[in-house]
C-alpha cells in the first residue's frame, strides 16, 4: 500500500534574489497510512511551511508531494481536499467571524457536494463533543476549545483520510488542551485518519505521534520513532538540545 504522504526533496523558498528565505530544503518524508506524524523544531525551523505546502498555500515549491499514491498538482483540485484537510492553530482566526456554526459546516458540505446537510451538521457537532445548542452560535459565542472543536468538524465535513494539524492547542488553555488531544486522538481511532502535527511541545508529540520528525533551519535533520524521543535517545545533537531543554521546562 502506497504511503498517505511522501515528500521527495521538497523544497519551499519564498522572495527572490537577496530577500530570498530558503523555508524548507530538501524534505524527504513518508507517512504510512493511518498512522501519526509529528513534527518538532524551533520556531522558524519550516513546520507550518511543509504542512502549508502540502495543500497547496504556497507559490514557489520545487520536489515532489504524493498523496496516496498520486502526485498532487497545482492548483489542487476539489477531489484533493476531500482526502486532505488543515487546522489551523488559531481557530478564531480560522473562523469567519459573522458566520454561524451551522453556515461554517453547512457551506463546507454543500462545497463538496454532500446532501442531508442538516443531518450532517447534527452529525458533525457531536462527531466533536458539541451539543445542537452549538448549531446557531457565532465565533465570539464560543470558548476557544469550542471554537477549535468547530474548526476540527469543519475539516471533518468532507470526510477526508488525512488532517494535517498546526499546532491545533497551543492557542488554547493548556486545561482545554487535553481535552481536544483526546478528542484527536479518538477521531483518528475511529475513521483510521492519518496525521501529520507540528507541536513545539515534545510531550505532545509524544502522546500523539508514532513518528517524529525534527526540523532545523528548513531541514529535516532527524526522523526517529516516539518511543526513542521517550527514552531520551536520539542521534542527531539538535535533537538531544530540544530534548533537554524540553525535560528542562517539565514538559517532557
Ligand atoms: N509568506 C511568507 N513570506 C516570507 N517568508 C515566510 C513566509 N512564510 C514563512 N516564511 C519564513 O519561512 C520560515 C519558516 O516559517 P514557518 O512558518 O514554516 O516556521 P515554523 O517552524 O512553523 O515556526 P513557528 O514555530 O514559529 O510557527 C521562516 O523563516 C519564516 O519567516
Ligand atoms: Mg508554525
Amino acid at each position: 500500500m502506497s504511503a498517505a504522504i511522501e515528500t521527495r526533496e521538497l523544497n519551499v523558498w519564498f522572495g527572490k534574489g537577496r530577500d530570498r528565505v530558503d523555508a524548507v530544503r530538501d524534505a524527504n518524508l513518508i507517512v504510512p497510512q493511518g498512522t501519526s506524524h509529528g513534527i518538532v523544531g524551533e520556531s522558524g525551523s519550516g513546520k507550518s511551511t511543509i504542512l502549508r505546502a502540502l495543500v497547496g498555500l504556497v507559490p514557489t515549491v520545487s520536489g515532489e508531494m504524493i498523496i496516496e499514491g498520486t502526485s498532487v498538482t497545482t492548483p489542487r483540485n476539489g477531489a484533493f481536499y476531500k482526502t486532505v484537510q488543515m487546522v489551523f492553530q488559531d481557530p478564531y482566526a480560522s473562523l469567519h467571524p459573522r458566520h454561524s456554526v451551522d453556515q461554517v459546516l453547512n457551506e463546507t458540505l454543500k462545497l463538496h457536494g454532500f446532501g442531508d446537510r442538516e443531518d450532517r451538521v447534527l452529525q458533525l457537532l457531536k462527531d466533536v463533543g458539541l451539543g445542537e445548542a452549538f448549531r446557531f452560535r457565532f465565533p465570539h459565542q464560543l470558548s476557544g476549545g469550542q471554537r477549535q472543536r468547530v474548526a476540527i468538524a469543519r475539516a471533518l465535513a468532507p470526510q477526508p483520510d488525512i488532517l494535517l494539524l498546526d499546532e491545533p492547542t497551543s492557542a488554547l488553555d493548556v486545561s482545554v488542551q487535553a481535552e481536544i488531544l483526546n478528542l484527536l486522538v479518538d477521531l483518528r481511532a475511529e475513521r483510521s485518519l492519518t496525521y501529520v502535527m507540528v507541536s513545539h511541545d515534545l510531550a505532545v508529540v509524544a502522546h500523539l505521534c508514532g513518528e517524529v520528525s525534527v526540523m532545523q533551519n528548513g531541514v529535516i535533520v532527524e526522523t526517529l520513532p516516539v518511543e526513542k524521543l521517550r527514552r531520551l535517545e536520539a542521534d542527531h545533537d539538535y535533537t538531544k538540545h530540544l530534548l533537554k531543554a524540553s525535560a528542562d521546562t517539565g514538559h517532557a
